[in-house]
């Protein structure tokens, strides 16, 4: 059993689903977007709600813990293979951690987090198959004062306004695909850009997460952008 669970929501396609052996029944995208499990056991951790990390003072915060397992190994190379194959253009986060796989290329991206912590890395990288060799920075605080985001369902939850940031890239892009959508940021901003994005999730409570949020994105339309068409019904290829 391929997809387990399939549902549509505004323009995005959100399938439950182990990538590997849903990616071949795809066909082809225009590009992949995507966040990859590292490899180094960033499930870990909690997540705390309300408004602001730690909420206001006196004020009781929700505290949730992370549903892990999913970052013990990184994917294999045969993943990346499908990945590459699957669109004429790729993003990929956490891109330094598979740079001995994914074939050397100039242009990559970082995430500047405004980070303070000395402990704490400055922020993360995304290899690309774009052309040029000029690294691209993004500067966005996605726990400050400022950020859209006040509470994170991911442990490695990207802000909305990075992947609107990295869809600027490929702006002839019109479906998109991410094999390892999460709590579905990159489809989120599929939404809010008018593209066609299709997630393929295998935790079942991050996929009811990532329908959730793109749920939430159809109703909070940008009102300068139009909302993408519904993704026609396609027989799967195999
Ligand atoms: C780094 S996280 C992506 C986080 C995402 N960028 C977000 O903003 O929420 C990688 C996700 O891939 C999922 N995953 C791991 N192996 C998978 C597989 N074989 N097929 C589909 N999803 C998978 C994990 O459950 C995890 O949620």
């Amino acid at each position: 059993m391929t997809v387990i669970k399939e549902e549509r929501i505004g323009g995005q396609r959100l399938i439950l689903g182990d990538c590997r052996e849903v990616m071949p029944t795809l066909g082809r995208f225009d590009a992949v977007v995507t966040d990859p499990p590292y490899g180094i056991k960033r499930d870990k951790g909690v997540g705390v709600g309300g408004s602001g990390f730690g909420g206001k003072r006196g004020e009781a915060v929700e505290v949730r813990r992370f549903r892990g397992g999913w970052d013990a190994a990184r994917p294999a190379a045969e993943v990346f293979e499908a990945i590459l194959s699957s669109a004429p253009c790729h993003i990929v986060w956490g891109g330094q951690f598979f740079a001995d796989i994914l074939p050397a290329q100039g242009k990559w991206l970082f995430w500047d987090k405004c980070q303070t912590m000395p402990s704490f890395g400055d922020g993360e990288l995304a290899w690309t198959s774009l052309s040029g060799d000029a690294v691209k920075q993004f500067t966005y605080n996605g726990s400050g004062l400022h950020a859209k985001e006040k509470a994170r369902s991911h442990p490695t939850q990207k802000p909305v306004a990075l992947m609107e940031w990295c869809l600027g890239f490929v702006p002839d892009a019109e479906t998109i695909l991410d094999p390892f959508m999460g709590s579905g940021t990159t489809l989120v901003a599929c939404q809010r850009l008018g593209r066609n994005g299709t997630g393929i999730e295998l935790d079942p409570e991050y996929f009811r997460i990532a329908c959730e949020r793109v749920d939430e994105a159809t109703r909070q339309p940008d009102l300068l952008i139009a909302p993408p068409a519904a993704q026609p019904v396609q027989e799967p290829l195999l």
